[in-house]
């Protein structure tokens, strides 16, 4: 192409354009430039051009008055269903909705407290629910010491730490006692939080909070499609674009070529679990940590569910602050920790990255306002009880613990992968075992089987598979040999009869059925129906 047929076609374009008014012309480069930066900005911001678009296709499709009708008909149905299943079989019919006139006197009350723990059945007493409690409430040593913690602590804050000098100690105790169990240096750090969910939405936004000081306008989180619910959790309310990573279909750990290969300039954090919820695998921390090295990205090891297994047992695993690269670390004591409900640990390599976590408001009218987690006001009788917990176990018992946990899980496994008819998903022994239906076996009435043989066992999706959380009574004398034989039991009913109407209509068949539907956004809306259920106050017909 030579000049000269360049200043032609120049020379033409001005000349069409001679004939188009100025100011429109002007106007048009402007509103066309700031229609491509919006959607430049939509494109790379946490939602996306393309889930924009099929929102407002389904929302549509949704508002079409035939279609809205069957859509409620069907939440009706699974909403009725959901509120019977809610509804205590035991325990008065009756709700209080009023504060009583005057207070109720105490020998009353803690008779009407009992009322209300009775309903608590006594299912995962007997060792049958994948996780929920994790430590032995028989010990009553334990119990013991926890009752007296909490008459000391329970009016404790550590928002206010010159009044509560004990409880600040506790805390940075615990916080300590963490970083060495992971080891962490003399530089690591964290806080405590109430969570796992909330641990990992801490590191999330202290990730996120360093990104943007460094200019990054829409930061991206990378995680594996394994990764804890707590982080797309972390990512819709921070505003951080999760770009999900599947897991190898061998090993069940995230895909690395895949994830360095979605790392770009607004990566603000890379994730890896140690163990996973789903499948119990644990990734290949050591080469995230690597490539969180190569490329100067944070790299957070979800240890909710192995921090206290893993750092009591001999292993190869590489998952802790000895990996170079691994900046933040989220642990939960009231898991495997066995601390009492509503503690956990978010840990930091050094004070730097702990920092981007902290909150300050240095013009409140009521006083420079710092925070160190989201929270105001804390429960200083939750660290309080964690201090204690930790204390009252040692290493000695968490050892045994973790040493029988994974022992456990691993009879489970070789029990259910001998079981025709049955698929391992995974294949590491850290706490958990997944597995579902081959030979052509429907894996939901397999589920809605093992809940007849009062089995709670968590229902997984894409793929459709069950999973068992090993909690101590798991360990105890028969219950791993019970489980697996309620397993064949399950396989040998399901593969000698036809479904029945009940099968079709159960829960792990409607659970199962949902992951077909395309738009997301009815899956919300039963899940909406849900969390209602869970408030609901409605009576039993009796
Ligand atoms: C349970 C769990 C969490 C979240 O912990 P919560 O205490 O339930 O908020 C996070 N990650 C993993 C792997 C978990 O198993
Ligand atoms: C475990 O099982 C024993 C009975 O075998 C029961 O007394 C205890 O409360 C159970 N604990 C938990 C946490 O399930
Ligand atoms: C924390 O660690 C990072 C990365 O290793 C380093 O760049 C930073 O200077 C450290 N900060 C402190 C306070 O030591």
């Amino acid at each position: 192409m030579n000049s000269a047929y360049l200043y032609n076609v120049v020379d033409e374009i001005n000349d069409d354009l001679k004939q188009i008014n100025p100011l429109v012309l002007a106007a048009f480069c402007v509103s066309s430039t700031y229609l491509a930066c919006q959607l430049w900005n939509m494109h790379r911001d946490d939602i996306g051009i393309r889930r924009r678009v099929k929102n407002y296709v389904f929302n549509f499709v949704k508002s079409i008055p035939m279609v809205r009708k069957q859509i409620d008909t069907q939440l009706k149905e699974v909403k009725d269903e959901l509120v019977k299943s809610l509804v205590y079989k035991d325990g008065p019919n009756e709700f209080i909705t009023k504060l009583p006139e005057q207070g109720i006197n105490p020998d009353e009350l803690i008779n009407l407290a009992r009322v209300y723990d009775r309903m608590e059945g006594p299912r995962y007493l007997e060792g049958r629910v994948s996780g929920a409690v994790f430590s032995d409430e028989s010990n009553t040593d334990e119990m013991a010491v926890y009752q007296e913690v909490f008459r000391r602590f329970a009016w404790s804050n550590p928002l206010w730490p010159k009044l509560f000098p004990g409880v600040r100690k506790m805390e940075s105790e615990v916080i300590r006692i963490c970083c060495n169990l992971m080891n962490g240096d003399e530089e690591s750090c964290g806080t405590m939080s109430t969570g796992g969910t909330m641990s990992i939405m801490l590191a999330c936004l202290a990730h996120r909070n360093r990104a943007l000081k460094r200019g990054v306008q829409f930061p991206e989180m990378v995680i594996p499609s394994t990764c804890h619910a707590a982080f797309t959790k972390a990512a819709e309310v921070f505003r951080i674009k999760a770009v999900k990573i599947p897991v190898d279909p061998q090993t069940y750990k995230v895909d690395l070529k895949k994830m360095r290969s979605a790392i770009s300039s607004r990566t603000c954090m890379l994730v890896g679990s140690a163990p996973n919820f789903p499948y119990g695998t644990v990734d290949d921390i050591a080469a995230i940590g690597e490539i969180g090295v190569k490329y100067d990205i944070p790299v957070h090891v979800d240890a909710c569910l192995g921090g206290f297994l893993l750092s009591f047992l001999e292993t190869d695993y590489q998952w802790d602050f000895r990996v170079p690269g691994v900046t933040s670390i989220s642990a939960d004591t009231h898991k495997y920790g066995l601390t009492p409900k509503g503690s956990s640990v978010v840990l930091y390599k050094n004070a730097s990255y702990l920092h981007n976590q902290y909150f300050c408001d240095p013009d409140w009218q009521g006083g420079i306002y710092a925070s160190s987690t989201l929270e105001g006001s804390r429960a200083g009788v939750n660290i309080a009880l964690c201090w204690a917990s930790l204390l009252f176990q040692g290493q000695d018992n968490y050892r045994r613990y973790a040493e029988d946990i994974v022992a456990t899980t691993k009879k489970i496994r070789e029990g259910i992968s001998a079981i025709p008819g049955l698929k391992m998903l995974g294949s590491e022994d850290v706490c958990i075992v997944s597995w579902t239906c081959d030979q052509g076996l429907d894996i939901h009435r397999f589920h809605t089987e093992m809940s007849r043989r009062n089995w709670q066992l968590s229902g997984l999706q894409f793929p459709s598979a069950v999973h068992i959380m090993v909690t101590m009574n798991h360990t105890k004398e028969g219950v791993a040999e019970r489980l697996i034989s309620d397993c064949k039991e399950a396989v040998d009913f399901i593969r000698n009869s036809p479904p029945s109407d009940s099968d079709r209509k159960s829960e792990a068949a409607i659970y199962g059925m949902s992951q077909s539907i395309p738009d997301r956004s009815i899956v919300n809306e039963f899940a909406a129906a849900y969390l209602d259920a869970t408030y609901s106050m409605i009576k039993r017909s009796s």
